[in-house]
C-alpha cells in the first residue's frame, strides 16, 4: 500500500505514513494538538506534491497562517503555489445572517459530505478541521449516517484524508467514528507513572494494514511543531 508521510518524524518512521486514499480520525482535547498535527500534515503532503485542501470550521486562514507561521513553516508559498487550498467554513458562518445560519445549520445536519461538493476534482488529500461543529442537533443514527457516507465519498475519491473530532463532541459520537474509519489517533495528557509529570502523548487507537506502536507515543508541541520524542520499541 502507498503511504503518504504525515510530516512526523517519529510517527512516519514506524508506520511508513498513512495509508493512501484512506481517512484517518484525529481526536483529542482542546489544545491537545490536533489543528497543528492537521497543519504539519497538509504541509507534509503539499511537499510530497499532492493536491491537498485544508477545511477549516473553526479558525479562518489567518490564524492557521499565524500558528503555522509560530513554527516558521511557510504555508503561504503552497497557497500561493496552487497546492494548498483552505477552505474556511468559519468564516461563512459568520458573515452570514441568523437566517441564513439556521439555513447553514440545516446544509450541515444534512449532510457532512458537503464539505466535499467545493473540493477540486484532482484533489489528493484533505484536512477536516474539526467535523465536531456541525454535530450538536444530530441523533447518534443521524450521525453515523453522514459519517459513513463522508467516510464513503472521500474513499471513493481516492482521497488521503484526516478527520478532526474534538472531545467536546460526544463520547457516543467519538466511538461510532472511530468504528467507520480506516485509522485512529488519540492525542492526550496523562501523568507519568515514574515521573509524576504530565506529558502529552497519543494513542494509535488502530490502523488497519499498517504496523503500529502499542505503546504511548510521547510528543511535544515545540518551536518545530509537534515533535514525536518517546523512542519506540520495535523501532530500527
Ligand atoms: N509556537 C508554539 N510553541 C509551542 N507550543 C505551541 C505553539 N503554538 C501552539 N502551541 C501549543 O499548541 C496548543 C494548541 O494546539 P492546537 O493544535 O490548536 O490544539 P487543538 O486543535 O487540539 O485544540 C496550544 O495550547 C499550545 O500549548
Ligand atoms: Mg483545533
Amino acid at each position: 500500500m502507498e503511504r503518504i508521510k504525515t510530516g512526523l518524524k517519529g510517527i512516519d518512521h514506524f508506520t511508513g505514513g498513512l495509508p493512501q486514499g484512506k481517512t484517518v480520525l484525529i481526536t483529542g482535547n482542546a489544545g491537545s494538538g490536533k489543528t497543528i498535527f492537521g497543519l504539519q500534515f497538509a504541509l507534509s503532503s503539499c511537499r510530497q506534491n499532492l493536491k491537498t485542501v485544508y477545511i477549516t470550521t473553526e479558525e479562518d486562514s489567518k490564524d492557521l497562517y499565524t500558528q503555522g507561521t509560530s513554527f516558521g513553516w511557510d504555508i503561504k508559498s503552497f497557497t500561493e503555489n496552487g497546492l494548498l487550498s483552505i477552505i474556511e467554513l468559519a468564516g461563512i458562518r459568520a458573515r452570514v445572517t441568523e437566517a441564513e445560519i439556521s439555513i447553514d445549520a440545516e446544509a450541515m445536519k444534512g449532510n457532512f459530505s458537503s464539505f466535499l461538493k467545493d473540493l477540486p476534482e484532482d484533489t489528493e488529500a484533505v484536512v477536516i478541521d474539526n467535523i465536531g461543529s456541525y454535530t450538536a442537533k444530530l441523533t447518534p443514527y443521524e450521525f453515523r449516517d453522514r459519517f459513513d457516507l463522508l467516510i464513503y465519498e472521500l474513499k471513493q475519491r481516492n482521497i488521503t484524508s484526516l478527520v478532526i473530532l474534538d472531545s467536546a463532541t460526544s463520547k457516543e459520537f467519538n466511538e461510532i467514528a472511530l468504528f467507520s474509519v480506516y485509522g485512529a489517533i488519540k492525542l492526550m495528557k496523562r501523568e507519568n507513572p515514574y515521573t509524576g509529570r504530565r506529558e502529552r502523548v497519543m494513542d494509535f487507537v488502530k490502523m488497519r494494514s499498517t504496523k503500529i506502536p502499542t505503546q504511548f507515543l510521547t510528543y511535544e508541541i515545540n518551536e518545530n511543531g509537534i515533535q514525536i520524542i518517546s523512542s519506540v520499541e520495535g523501532k530500527d
